[in-house]
């Protein structure tokens, strides 16, 4: 299994080029289900999600056609997908696939709004909690379809179609939002989403949906209302820059020292994380095409952060948080709200020389002079990006195993950061 391997204390210096959200671009993709007629994407970034995606819709008849970086294009521009699903093949959704990542469970909604049937495996990806589904179940029980669990998998069927109705989410679920308006948008008569989540990739979700012919209002807010439509037709849509990779590489900007431009970036994807990383004393300026990051050294200012739906600090960024408090002036605290067992790179960063004390949900995170090099493990996404941060920043050699988790989330990671002069390189274990 590949490694990565750091060698610590360089600073990052240059520009980075921010990808489109893996979060948006999943469910993108899965909109091609509802319509016969080409989804083209642009901006879809390379992700070992996007392309075990691909091959889940390629099983219920979507034919996917993939236009990357041109002859003569030095810069890597996101590539760009056309998907149609003339004909849905297949609507069920087997366990091998579905078990790898948890929003291809999304299937379910277009499969069941399109072909008044499906079947999908109970989902599986980051261990980060218990990731139930009922929302998800309880919204499409709301629009009229039976549901059952059986051998692991739901079994939802609506034979004469689904019907609007007025569903309000008892939590504020990205997951089941997204469902619920993939199973709205071709519902008989009108449908109300309360309690909606607000995160940008259901805003951008909710836009795409639109351009294909969906009648959506409230885009944005927390009441969504649907008006169906009988079908849908193609459209092109450009995948929003990735909100989360921005505030990774602008932390690991302000862990190295480092000045960085972050091309592509938007700061009204993540104003309240932009707030937090200033309140650290951390530079960062709004420019028309990016944001700059810049930190000329010494202590950070310790922070106290919750983690929240969004307009809220993401549970996404959490890890990296925590990670770049070990080099504050003092004591942070950093409270997990959205998931319960989202603390797994904790024990990674002590091995680093962090210092850590967990207590319930909240992370207490004492600052250090310094950390130091070793040997950890990632565990999941976001966890093991933090331990890259930290990496960059300790003294010596880090090695990172289990990095299948960030060929997930993030693309070209060891070149982005090699280019802005990192020292990090993938090994063969
Ligand atoms: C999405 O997951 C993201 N995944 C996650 O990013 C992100 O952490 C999460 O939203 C929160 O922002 C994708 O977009 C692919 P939720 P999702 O449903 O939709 C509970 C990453 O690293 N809940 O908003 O699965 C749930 O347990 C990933 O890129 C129920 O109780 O998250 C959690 O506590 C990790 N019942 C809370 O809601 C349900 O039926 C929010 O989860 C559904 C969710």
């Amino acid at each position: 299994m590949d490694r990565i391997r750091i060698i610590g204390g360089e600073r990052l210096q240059g520009t980075i080029q921010i990808s489109g959200a893996k979060n948006a671009a999943l469910p993108l993709m899965i909109a091609s289900l509802l319509t016969r007629e080409t989804l083209t994407l642009k901006n879809v970034p390379r992700l070992a999600d996007v392309t075990l995606l691909s091959r889940i819709l390629g099983n219920h008849g979507v034919d996917i056609t993939v236009v990357g970086k041109k002859a003569g294009q030095t810069t890597i521009d996101g590539q760009t997908f056309k998907l149609k699903a003339v004909e849905i093949v297949d609507t069920t959704a087997p366990y091998e696939m579905i078990s790898r990542m948890r929003a291809s469970f999304w299937v379910l909604a277009p499969l069941l709004a399109r072909c008044g049937e499906a079947k999908v495996s109970l989902p599986g990806g980051c261990v980060i909690g218990t990731r139930p589904v009922d929302l998800h179940l309880t919204t499409l029980e709301s629009l009229g379809a039976s549901i059952e669990l059986e051998g692991g998998y739901v079994i939802a069927k609506a034979p004469k179609g689904l019907t609007g109705a007025r569903i309000a989410l008892s939590k504020v679920s990205v997951g089941a939002t997204h469902n619920a308006l993939m199973a709205a948008v071709l519902a008989r008569g009108d449908t109300v989403i309360e309690n909606a989540a607000r995160e940008p990739e259901v805003a951008d979700l909710a836009s795409c949906l639109r351009k294909m012919g969906a009648r959506i209002g409230g885009i944005g807010t927390s009441t969504l209302q649907v008006q169906g439509v009988e079908r849908l037709h193609g459209a092109e849509h450009r995948v929003l820059p990735d909100r989360i990779e921005t505030g990774t590489y602008a932390m690991a900007a302000a862990m190295t020292d480092g000045d960085v431009m972050l091309e592509g970036a938007r700061a009204d994807l993540l104003q309240e994380v932009l707030q937090t990383l200033r309140s650290t004393g951390i530079e960062i300026e709004e420019r028309p095409s990016g944001l700059r990051v810049a930190w000329n050294g010494g202590a950070l200012n310790p922070v106290s952060v919750e983690t929240s739906p969004f307009p809220g600090f993401p549970t996404d960024l959490q890890a990296q948080l925590v990670a770049l408090m070990s080099r504050a002036n003092g004591l942070s605290k950093v409270r997990e709200t959205v998931f319960e067992n989202r603390f797994m790179h904790v024990q990674e960063l002590a091995r680093l020389g962090a210092r850590i004390d967990l207590k319930g949900d909240t992370a207490f995170v004492t600052g250090v002079n310094g950390l130091h090099g070793g040997q950890v493990m990632a565990t999941d996404l976001r966890a093991s990006v933090s331990l890259i941060i930290a990496g960059l920043a300790a003294q010596g050699e880090t090695l990172i195993g289990r990095i299948y988790h960030l060929d997930r989330g993030f693309e070209r990671i060891e070149e982005k950061l090699g280019q802005c002069g990192a020292r990090i390189e993938r090994v063969s274990a």
